[in-house]
């Protein structure tokens, strides 16, 4: 299959808007710009669209998908039930990085969430997806615009290194302005359950859901047979080529440990840069989360060129946006995780005063 680019110059632009959205109402698969990474979308009404959406990434069948509207109205359509709190966090986060878990619609075929009698629905902010969505006139089923497991698509130029053959076209836009997917909260839980953290952080949700808990499988490795709430959670993920290993501690415990190692390549703050002898890629400075979650997706796919025997990534604080970078590298590291500050403590305690 030839993918076709097409180009469209912002969301005015009303001839590329228009091929977009007669394809994806023609039942093709088009990856688009969103704000977070690119879509690979559908018509979420269209099951055998969809089915061409999981076939071209090479998706697991038990990994729903997120359904994209272009306001509000819309919502209504796509979840069968709209609670109080869903309607709360739309007037707070929508359009933006927000994904909720509502009751799925009737219209909203079974394959869209997997089986599940849930939806995960999301109103994004950038213009050119909302005005395909608008044209098209459909909500759009859209995972990231990836091979099932590698980095997600922050460019253009990274959804053809992997679908190039494989979908209808790709609309060609700026790179993502957030470059981490969105915020997945479960409303049909009870309290509401954070399974994704994205750009919308712990804080900002709490003001609006005080009662927000956070699913274990943000942080932790789930547990082999054990049921996830978020299917999409429990694969490896997000992962480069390269081995990858999430390496926790300060500048001066990650220069040391990386300039020992031996064909590694360190994917390091620019405080670390000056102090270390191996390869290395920067991804942006400790202090400046956002900064971190636009370029991690990329610095993991630049590094996989680089052949290296093993990425050692420095971890980032968990703090606001941090939470969303740290739970994608611990996932693209197959939860492999040196903690340098625990290996510093316990070899002070075992020095006798
Ligand atoms: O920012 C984003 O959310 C991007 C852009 C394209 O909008 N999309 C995205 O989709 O990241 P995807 O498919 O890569 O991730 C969707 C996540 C998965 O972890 C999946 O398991 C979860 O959302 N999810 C989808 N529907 C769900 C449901 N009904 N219940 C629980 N989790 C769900
Ligand atoms: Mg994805």
């Amino acid at each position: 299959m030839k993918t076709e680019r097409i180009i469209v110059k912002g969301a005015d632009d009303q001839a590329g808007i228009r091929q977009a959205a007669q394809l994806l109402r023609a039942g093709q698969v088009v990856a688009i710009p969103t704000e977070t990474v690119y879509g690979l979308a559908a018509s979420a009404y269209d099951p055998e669209a969809v089915k061409a959406v999981f076939v071209a990434k090479g998706r697991p069948q038990d990994n729903p998908l997120i359904v994209h509207i272009a306001d509000k109205e819309q919502l209504s359509a796509v979840a069968a039930a709209i609670p109080e709190t869903a309607k709360r966090c739309a007037d707070a986060f929508w359009p933006g990085p927000f994904t909720m878990i509502l009751p799925r619609g009737e219209k909203i075929p079974a394959s869209v969430s997997a089986g599940l009698d849930t939806v995960a629905v999301r109103l994004p902010s950038h213009p050119i997806a909302r005005a395909i969505i608008h044209a098209g006139n459909l909500p759009l089923a859209a995972p990231s615009a990836n091979t099932s497991g590698k980095p997600s698509p922050t460019s253009a130029a990274h959804v053809l290194e992997d679908l190039d053959g494989k979908i209808s076209a790709v609309v060609m836009g700026d790179d993502c302005e957030v470059g981490v997917e969105s915020t997945v909260v479960d409303l049909c839980s009870d309290p509401p359950r954070l399974l994704r953290p994205g750009a919308v952080t712990v804080e900002e949700l709490r003001r609006v859901l005080p009662d927000l808990v956070v699913d274990r499988a943000v942080l932790a490795e789930p547990v082999k047979g054990q049921k996830v709430a978020s299917p999409g959670m429990k694969y490896k993920h997000y992962a480069p080529k390269t081995e990858t290993v999430l390496v926790e501690g300060d500048t001066a415990a990650f220069t040391a440990f990386v300039n020992r190692q031996i064909g590694g390549v360190a994917i390091c703050f620019e405080e670390d840069a000056k102090g270390i002898t191996c390869p290395k890629l920067c991804y942006g400075t400790t202090r400046d989360e956002t900064t971190l979650a636009h370029e991690v997706f990329s610095v993991l796919r630049k590094a996989d060129e680089l052949q290296a025997d093993v990425l050692y990534v420095h971890a980032p604080s968990r703090e606001g946006v941090g939470l969303a970078v740290y739970n994608r590298l611990l996932r693209a590291a197959a939860f492999r995780v040196m903690d340098l500050k625990e290996t510093e403590k316990r070899r002070k305690g075992n020095v006798q005063p």
